[in-house]
């Protein structure tokens, strides 16, 4: 039977550079002291441009990134990071929140910038029903308990994905997009000549509070960037044998 619907293609790229990528990534260290020298808004704005290259969860986008570049702002977030010494130092603090209130605007968007024309039925059928059915937590996640019930019930005859089925799944859910982008975020400005350090150290009342994010924001990680002080990194760097965590099934 002939197919009578055109696929798109997208082939591998071929220019693949394994040793840049490893460059990168080993050379990425959590810097608690930066120089003075600044960092380019040109390279923060490509950075954060490949950070949200990230995957993510039914391409439905559920983060945020605050540029903290207000004087006031920085020595309050640089507090509320408990004064550590890499905020302090950093010339740059970018506060990485996950969201998860954004997937109906951005199932929304998805349809409305799809880039093939007629959108497939697929698609829509996706972003119409699917999303709005795996992801709506209606009131006390009355919606995402009873799925839960149906999903135990259903998996007992075939596999089902089974959450996320409460407001704290739905924090999961959008942290581990989000933690993707921060990756992504980390890894660009080694690759710019720049380093960071990821902080979770932080109030996040406080936080919040300066941001003014609202119950369905959940700041990850504050991000420390700048350029890496020669004596910035503290210990070398140390992983444990990979036997540990890898396993063959
Ligand atoms: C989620 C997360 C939170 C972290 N929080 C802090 C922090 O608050 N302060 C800090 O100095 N480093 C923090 N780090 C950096 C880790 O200590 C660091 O990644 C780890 O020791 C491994 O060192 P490496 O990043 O140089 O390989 C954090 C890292 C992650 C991923």
């Amino acid at each position: 039977m002939s197919r009578t619907t055109a696929r798109y293609h997208e082939p591998a790229p071929q220019e693949n550079d394994a040793v840049a990528l490893r460059r990168v990534i080993a050379g990425r260290r959590s810097v608690r002291k930066f120089t003075d020298r600044p960092l380019p808004q040109e390279v923060l704005d490509d950075c954060i441009d490949l950070a949200l290259l990230a995957p993510n969860s039914s391409n439905l986008q559920p983060w945020a990134f605050y540029q903290v570049q207000s004087a006031a702002k920085k020595r309050a977030l640089i507090d509320i990071c408990l004064g550590q010494n890499a905020a302090a130092s950093a010339a740059e603090l970018i506060v990485v929140v996950a969201r998860t209130d954004t997937w109906r605007e951005h199932a929304r968007l998805n349809l409305e910038h799809f880039p093939i024309q007629p959108i497939p039925k697929l698609v829509q059928q996706y972003y119409r029903m699917v999303v709005p059915l795996a992801y709506t937590q209606g009131p006390l996640s009355s919606a995402g308990h009873l799925r839960r019930r149906v999903s135990r019930l259903s998996s007992r005859f075939r596999p089902v994905p089974q959450g996320p089925c409460s407001r704290e799944e739905m924090r999961l859910w959008a942290c581990k997009s989000t933690a993707l982008a921060a990756e992504n975020l980390m890894l660009a400005l080694r690759a710019h000549g720049f380093d960071s350090c990821p902080m979770e150290g932080f109030d996040e009342r406080r936080l919040a509070r300066l941001l003014d994010l609202d119950a369905h924001a959940l700041p990850i990680m504050v991000i420390a960037a700048g350029e890496r002080a020669p004596d910035g990194v503290y210990y070398p760097q140390l992983r444990f044998a990979r036997e540990r965590f890898v396993f063959k099934v």
